[in-house]
């Protein structure tokens, strides 16, 4: 238990646990000591990065990344100081047999860091920081390398198993594994140097408990970490593709063929990203909510439109192509009004690119062939920008790849696998794949998995084979003229 006195010289901090005073110098000289340790282990970590980046540019890849480590750096090095002050350095005035037994607990911060790393930043990038971090846990254990060994087993295995975290109970999982291997790895190190049997016992159980408190704590600060980064972390993503959120009840009630749309490219843009290695689980939930600007004239476009007459029959191609194009910032507009993470507002801007109208623009150009009104092209060009990312590509690719294929007639697996190489090659050269990081062999790969999944979608049925004395009866009777009709009568009614 901590008290804050404030007298003469200034406020003192008194440790009731072990009774020892810390007056405003000492105070003083610990923030020192982390800001000048901080900044040293920046510096490391910044020089690392830039080396990373060069290299690997998928890593470190803004600014931004570097603020967030930098953030969790922090904070976990102040709790690390905080609890070595009252533990490790205070060995004086604290019962001896106690101090041994709690020596293990300042690798806290370093298992939850461990587990924030995962699960907000790219995975590599998270471990420089979490190695740095270990080196400066060591330093303040006065240089034991034994220390720097257990954090850097129990932190590695911590990251790897946090980073595909989906949900919130995965963060225990993590910990409890990093827990795990700190307790045999500090039992071990506890039997090597001869430890009673109770001490080995208390030394392994401050592993799992450091483990317990890492996941704990991650649980409790992930979402402040989220919400300040905008970081789109699997775990919120999962939340978001619930089809109960309101904007996706919305479009199924207000525009279901929109809806049904944005759930197949869902499906093609969560495969793709997957083959390509961008964030699948971003692609689903970006193509959910790729459309939701339609929810304000859902009746204006074509997968809404019940038979019949067009709305479209009745406006000018230009009216009609600014109706088409505004469906994007209503999309925007609508994705701020429900805070949807920026990542996701991003893709709604971007899922048309600077992309053309075509339809109405053919029409406009028909048109002004009979009249002297002058049409550019740029009037019927959606204002952008191009995809800035592997998903916001993959989703407008997706996008246009599904809208096609419904017009496709006698859909066979040739002429899927033309379309959507059409469609992949007409954007290419549309300049609206120039930001987005995709290579020409992710393109090749997204157009095999795109035909793989819209070939089965559009699989033709085989014809079940006739009961065998049907077929006899039918021969005997020389009905072989409908023999197609009895085929379909005889499938089976459930499929
Ligand atoms: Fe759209
Ligand atoms: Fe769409």
């Amino acid at each position: 238990m901590l008290t804050i006195e404030v007298n003469k010289d200034g406020f003192v901090l008194i440790n009731h646990f072990t009774g020892t005073k810390y007056n405003t110098h000492d105070i003083w000289q610990y923030i020192y000591f982390l800001a000048g340790l901080s900044v040293f282990a920046l510096v490391i970590i910044y020089i690392i990065s830039r080396f990373i980046r060069y290299y690997s540019p998928s890593c470190f890849r803004t600014n931004f990344d570097l603020l967030l480590g930098a953030s969790i750096f922090i904070l976990s090095l102040i709790l690390l100081k905080a609890l070595a002050v009252f533990i490790i350095h205070d060995t004086s005035s604290l019962q001896e047999q106690r101090a041994i037994y709690l020596y293990y607990i300042p690798l806290f911060p370093c298992a939850m860091s461990a587990i924030l790393y995962g699960v907000l930043m790219n995975v590599v990038s998270g471990y420089i920081f979490i190695i740095v971090l270990c080196l400066c846990q060591t330093i303040l254990y006065g240089g034991d390398f034994v220390i720097f060994l257990i954090g850097i087993t129990s932190v590695t295995a911590g990251i790897m198993s946090s980073h595909n975290a989906r949900r919130r109970t995965h963060l225990i999982r993590s910990g409890l594994l990093i827990g795990f291997i700190q307790a045999i790895a500090i039992a071990s190190y506890s039997i090597a140097n001869g430890f009673q049997w109770q001490i080995i016992v208390s030394h392994a159980g401050t592993g799992i408990i450091n483990g317990s408190l890492g996941a704990f704590f991650t649980a409790g600060i992930l979402p402040i970490f989220e919400y300040l980064f905008k970081v789109p972390t699997d775990i919120r993503l999962l939340e978001l593709s619930d089809l109960n959120h309101p904007l996706l009840k919305k479009l199924v009630m207000d525009a279901p063929g929109t809806y049904h749309h944005s759930l197949i490219v869902g499906n093609l843009a969560e495969s793709a990203a997957e083959v390509v290695g961008a964030k699948p689980l971003l692609a689903r939930v970006g193509a959910y909510f790729h459309d939701i600007g339609k929810l304000k004239k859902p009746e204006y476009f074509s997968e809404n439109e019940w038979r019949g007459k067009s709305r479209h029959d009745d406006l000018i191609p230009s009216m009609s192509s600014l109706i088409i194009i505004s469906h994007v910032k209503d999309g925007v507009d609508l994705a701020r009004k429900y805070r949807l993470n920026k990542n996701i507002v991003d893709i709604i801007e971007q899922h048309h690119g600077t992309g053309l109208v075509y339809f109405f623009y053919k029409r406009a150009e028909q048109a002004q062939q009979e009249s002297d009104i002058k049409i550019t092209e740029e009037e019927y060009r959606y204002p952008g920008p191009a995809p800035q990312s592997k998903e916001a590509a993959i989703i407008l690719l997706a996008d246009a790849v599904e809208a096609a294929s419904r017009a496709l007639e006698n859909p066979t697996p040739s002429r899927i696998r033309n379309l959507v190489s059409n469609i992949i090659n007409n954007r290419f050269l549309d300049s609206q794949l120039d930001d987005c990081q995709l290579t020409i062999t992710d393109l090749a790969k997204i157009k095999d998995c795109f035909t793989y999944i819209l070939t089965g979608i559009f699989h033709t049925r085989p014809k079940y084979p006739k009961d065998e004395t049907a077929a006899n009866n039918e021969q005997q009777n020389g009905h072989q003229n409908k023999q197609q009709t009895e085929t379909i009568q005889n499938t089976p009614q459930t499929d």
